[in-house]
């Protein structure tokens, strides 16, 4: 079974936040920034968002451009990328963005989850109840099976979290923002996890490119700064 290739993208303050507390999204980034994920959500075959940021954000999770849209038409693909949710709870009101915007949409949920999805989100929804758990491991396999070869996840804190921990990001996209949040119980990138090989595994940083006043760091997480596999080394 062949996973799809997993780029995290994700905007940080210098400070490390993603976030701040109040109710309204944060927006860290520059316009140019924005254009730049647009392009990385054109060249994905599925985009995945966890449950939190889409009811604190409801976000349409949609490609803008209108010509990165006909390019995809014109190589066969569907105008957007699916788009993916996980939920353990099930907790997600039809009434969200998500749902009503773009082409297919799937949910990744428990069997508790299902039981409250699968009426919710009848004809907005494909609900795929996996089980005790949402494992991501078994999510890439559904998605690989599934046709989906590069997925893009844009966060929040735990789904990065999760897929880092479990070893299964491929490639990490930061954008730095020159801003501080500073705030209190704000949202950080990443959670407290035992991470492969930490602290010592060091990841690849591939490149680093100036978006404005954003620097946009490119890391491959599996790979050396040599190109070797950090995995089983010493
Ligand atoms: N700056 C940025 O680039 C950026 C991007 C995205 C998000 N954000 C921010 O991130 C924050 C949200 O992050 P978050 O950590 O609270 O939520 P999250 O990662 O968006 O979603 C977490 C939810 O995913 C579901 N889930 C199911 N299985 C999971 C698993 N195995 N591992 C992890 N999650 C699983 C659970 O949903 P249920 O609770 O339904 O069971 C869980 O509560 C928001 O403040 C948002 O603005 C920032």
């Amino acid at each position: 079974m062949t996973r799809p290739y997993v780029l995290l993208s994700i905007a940080v303050s210098i400070d490390g936040y993603i976030d701040d507390t109040g109710p309204e999204r944060l927006r860290l980034s520059n316009a140019a920034d924005f254009d730049r994920v647009d392009q990385l959500r054109a060249d994905s075959d599925a985009i995945l968002i966890g449950a939190q940021t889409l009811r604190s954000d409801n976000p349409r999770l949609l490609v803008d451009s209108p010509d990165r849209r006909a390019a995809r038409l014109a190589a066969g693909k569907p105008e957007y990328p699916l788009k993916v949710t996980v939920s353990a709870g099930g907790d997600l009101s039809p009434k969200l963005q998500f749902w009503h915007h773009g082409g297919d949409k799937l949910v990744y949920t428990t069997a508790a989850g299902a039981k409250r999805l699968v009426e919710r989100l009848s004809n907005l929804a494909d609900v795929v109840n996996l089980g005790a758990g949402v494992d991501f491991g078994a999510v890439l396999d559904d998605l690989g099976v599934r046709g989906v070869t590069r997925l893009m996840v844009e966060g929040g804190t735990r789904v990065h979290t999760a897929l880092l921990a479990a070893d299964l990001a491929d490639e990490l996209q930061m954008a730095v923002a020159p801003i501080l949040i500073g705030t209190a119980g704000a949202p950080r990138f990443l959670a407290h996890a035992t991470y492969p090989g930490a602290p010592n595994r060091r990841m690849r940083l591939q490149d680093v490119t100036q978006v404005g006043d954003v620097a946009v760091l490119r890391y491959f997480p599996k790979k050396s700064w040599s190109g070797v596999a950090t995995q089983g080394r010493p």
